[in-house]
């Protein structure tokens, strides 16, 4: 039996804007993981299970677009033959503490898990690095995504925070040459580079509770840059401007700098039309109750926001975040 995780992520700046070539930062979240189970098992076939989703299916039928059916499909592509033969009689389980369709990576890091494993248990240790485990979940997202930028792979599959600038040959065809025709060429070199902390921070992540797909807030977002190109270019920039100060300003340990760089990246955010009343509501909560900083977190619309706090205002923030309306709220130390 063989058994492998992933970690939920948060990210810390630049969504959204991170899909049309400037640089975010994000971070994984250990307290809440996907793990996947590889079992030997009498039949022949491999039965897809996630008790938690209430499914369970064979994997030759399931459809394209099945996320458990997708990741298999994604790990076989790179198999040879005799080991493609190799994929009957498994049990793949499937199990997760990550609320769904909350901006926390749900989808990525059960897909990293299960194809971690899955290489693991075929022997192919080579598939089941960070790099190999995060195109492979690449491809996954990219059926339930449209046009993910990536960053959400990378750190559930590095599991370490990262500065990431996607590859924009792998975005949707019109967008960089519309990005180029739009006068925003001169983009940065893709990048994925760990980033040092200069001091640990305190986030508390709030959730609304509201499930948001990222799918539809990015084609929201993606139909509007399509109608307006010129403003939602430079607000795209804006964005950019917020993850490079923010960078410096965490390896500086800059707290008083990062908070007022969440708060700006949360205006931005409400701009581009990605924020909703009630992560507003919480972002002001967290403001009001201390937070040195609050934005939402992710695809936006519903899921989460981030607050920064220190330990000493993170319990009243707590409070405040539950008394605004957050569902949960979770607390976790980075770096
Ligand atoms: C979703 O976690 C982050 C977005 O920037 C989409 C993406 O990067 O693909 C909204």
């Amino acid at each position: 039996m063989i058994t492998a995780s992933a970690p939920g992520k948060v990210i810390l700046f630049g969504e959204h804007a991170v899909v049309y070539g400037q640089p975010a930062i994000a971070v994984p979240v250990p307290q809440v993981r996907a793990t996947a189970v590889i079992a030997a098992a009498p039949h022949a076939g491999v039965l897809l299970q996630a008790p938690d989703f209430g499914q369970s299916l064979w994997w030759h039928e399931s459809p394209a677009d099945h996320p458990l059916g997708a990741a298999v499909h994604a790990l076989a592509s790179q198999l040879t033959s005799p080991e493609r033969a190799q994929l009957t009689h498994l049990t793949i389980s499937v199990s997760s503490t990550i609320p769904v369709a909350s901006g926390l990576g749900s989808g990525a890091a059960i897909a990293a898990a299960l194809i971690r494993a899955l290489a693991l248990h075929l022997g192919r240790a080579d598939l089941a690095t960070p790099a190999a485990v995060s195109a492979l979940t690449y491809e996954v997202e990219r059926i339930h995504h449209g046009t993910p930028s990536g960053i959400d792979n990378t750190v559930v599959s590095y599991e370490q925070a990262v500065y990431f600038v996607r590859d924009l040959a792998t975005a949707a065809p019109d967008i960089w040459d519309r990005l180029h025709a739009t006068g925003m060429a001169d983009l940065p070199v893709p990048a994925l580079e760990p980033f040092a902390i200069g001091r640990p921070l305190t986030l508390l992540i709030g959730n609304t509770g509201l499930s948001a797909p990222t799918k539809e807030s990015v084609g929201d977002v993606r139909r509007q840059w399509l109608a307006d190109a010129p403003a939602f270019n430079a607000l795209f920039a804006a964005c950019g401007r917020i993850a490079q100060q923010a960078r410096h300003a965490l390896a500086a340990g800059d707290v008083a700098t990062l908070g007022r760089l969440m708060n700006e990246n949360h205006a931005v955010l409400q701009q581009l039309t990605v924020s909703s009343a009630e992560l507003d509501a919480l972002v002001q909560a967290a403001q009001a109750a201390g937070a040195l900083g609050a934005k939402l977190s992710g695809g936006g619309r519903g899921g989460n926001m981030i607050a920064l706090a220190t330990p000493t205002t993170a319990a009243s923030i707590h409070t405040a975040l539950l008394n605004a309306g957050a569902k949960h709220v979770l607390e976790m130390v980075v770096g």
